[in-house]
C-alpha cells in the first residue's frame, strides 16, 4: 500500500526562521524532490507585513528546478495571493481557514465566516484556471487561544472547505496538543461528512505526540500526512508551536510498517541536515539523527 507525503518543511517549517536564504530555501526544496518527495508546499503568498520570511516565494518559486513529478503548492489567503501563485505557476494552491474563531482573528485577520466568503472567489479563479485547491482547517485538537475547540466546529469547517471545491483537507493540529484517543475520534467524526480519502493530517510535534497520533488515525484508511522535513517549524501565530512531525520519523515508522512513500530517507535525512546547518539548529528527527551518525 502507497502512502503520501505532503512535505511542508519549506512553508510551515521557514515561515518562522528570521534568517533563511532564498538560496538555502531552493536547495532545500530542490533537494526533497530528489529524495523522491512528490508533494511539496514551496511557497506562501501571504502578506510580507505579516510573515516577512515568505517575501520571496515568487523568487524561490523562480529558481527551484521543477521537477515534472512534483507538485509543488503554495499558500493563498486571498485574491492577491491566488494572482501572486498564478504567476508564479504554482501546480496547486491552498487555502487555510480555522476552527477557533480566535486563531481565524490572529492569523488571518477575520472571522471563520469571513474567511469562507474570502475563500470563495479564490477557488473560483483557480477553478478557472484549472489549478487544484487544497484546504487547511487550523486548531482541529485545541486552539492556542480558546483551548479545547469542539469537534462539532472541525466537522462544519471541513465539511464547508470540501464542498467549496478543496479536493482534500488537511486538519491541523496546529499546536499539537492532541493526544491519540482524540486524533483518532476526531478524524472518525469529520470523516462521517467527508470521505477520508479527502482528508489529510497535518501534526505539530509540540507534545511528541504526533507519530502515535498517526498511528492511532491510520486504521481509518487515511492516507496522506503533512510533515516537516527534521521537524522544522512552528507557526508565527501560534507561539509555542513546534514544527510538523519530521518526515524522516514519518517515513521511518510508514516504511517499517509495509506502507510504501517512495521516499529515500538516507537523501531526505541529508537534505534535512543541510537546512539544519544553514539555519544554525541541531535536527530535531531521531531517525535522521541515527541515519546521519551510523
Ligand atoms: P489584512 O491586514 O487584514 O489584509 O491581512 P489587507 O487586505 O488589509 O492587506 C494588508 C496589506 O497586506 C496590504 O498592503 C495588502 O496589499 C497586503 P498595504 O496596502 O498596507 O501596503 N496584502 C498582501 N500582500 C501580498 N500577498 C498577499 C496579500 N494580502 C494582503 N496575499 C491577510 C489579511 C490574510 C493578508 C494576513 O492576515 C495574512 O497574510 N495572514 C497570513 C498569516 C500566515 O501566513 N500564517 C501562517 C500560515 S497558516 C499556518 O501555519 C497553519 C497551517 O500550517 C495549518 C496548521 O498547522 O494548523 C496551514
Ligand atoms: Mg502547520
Amino acid at each position: 500500500m502507497t502512502v503520501n507525503i505532503f512535505e511542508v518543511g519549506a512553508r510551515d517549517g521557514l515561515q518562522n526562521e528570521p534568517h533563511v536564504s532564498t538560496q538555502d530555501k531552493v536547495t532545500l526544496i530542490n533537494e526533497l524532490a530528489q529524495a523522491g518527495v512528490r508533494r511539496i508546499e514551496a511557497a506562501s503568498f501571504v502578506s510580507p507585513k505579516w510573515v516577512p520570511q515568505m517575501a520571496d516565494s515568487a523568487t524561490v518559486m523562480d529558481q527551484i528546478e521543477r521537477n515534472p513529478s512534483v507538485q509543488y503548492s503554495a499558500l493563498t489567503p486571498n485574491l492577491k495571493g491566488l494572482e501572486a501563485a498564478l504567476a508564479a505557476d504554482v501546480d496547486e494552491i491552498a487555502i487555510f481557514g480555522s476552527a477557533s474563531e480566535a486563531f481565524s482573528q490572529k492569523n488571518i485577520n477575520c472571522s471563520i465566516e469571513e474567511s469562507i466568503a474570502r475563500f470563495k472567489p479564490v477557488i473560483e479563479l483557480a477553478k478557472q484556471h484549472n489549478l487544484p485547491v487544497r484546504g487547511y482547517v487550523s486548531c482541529v485538537l485545541g486552539c492556542p487561544y480558546e483551548g479545547e475547540i469542539a469537534v462539532s466546529e472541525v466537522v462544519r469547517v471541513t465539511e464547508l472547505l470540501h464542498t467549496m471545491g478543496c479536493y482534500e483537507v488537511s486538519l491541523g493540529d496546529t499546536i499539537g496538543v492532541g493526544t491519540p484517543k482524540k486524533a483518532l475520534q476526531m478524524l472518525q467524526a469529520v470523516s462521517q461528512s467527508v470521505s477520508i480519502d479527502k482528508l489529510a493530517l497535518h501534526f505539530h510535534d509540540t507534545y511528541g505526540q504526533a507519530l502515535a497520533n498517526i498511528q492511532a488515525c491510520l486504521e481509518t484508511g487515511v492516507s496522506v500526512f503533512d510533515s516537516s522535513v527534521s521537524g522544522l517549524g512552528g507557526c508565527p501565530y501560534a507561539k509555542g508551536a513546534s514544527g510538523n512531525l519530521a518526515t524522516e520519523d514519518l517515513v521511518y515508522m510508514l516504511h517499517g510498517m509495509g506502507l510504501d512513500t517512495g521516499i529515500n530517507i538516507e537523501k531526505l535525512s541529508q537534505a534535512g541536515n543541510k537546512i539544519c546547518k544553514a539555519l544554525g539548529k541541531s535536527n530535531a528527527s531521531k531517525v535522521a539523527q541515527a541515519i546521519l551518525t551510523h
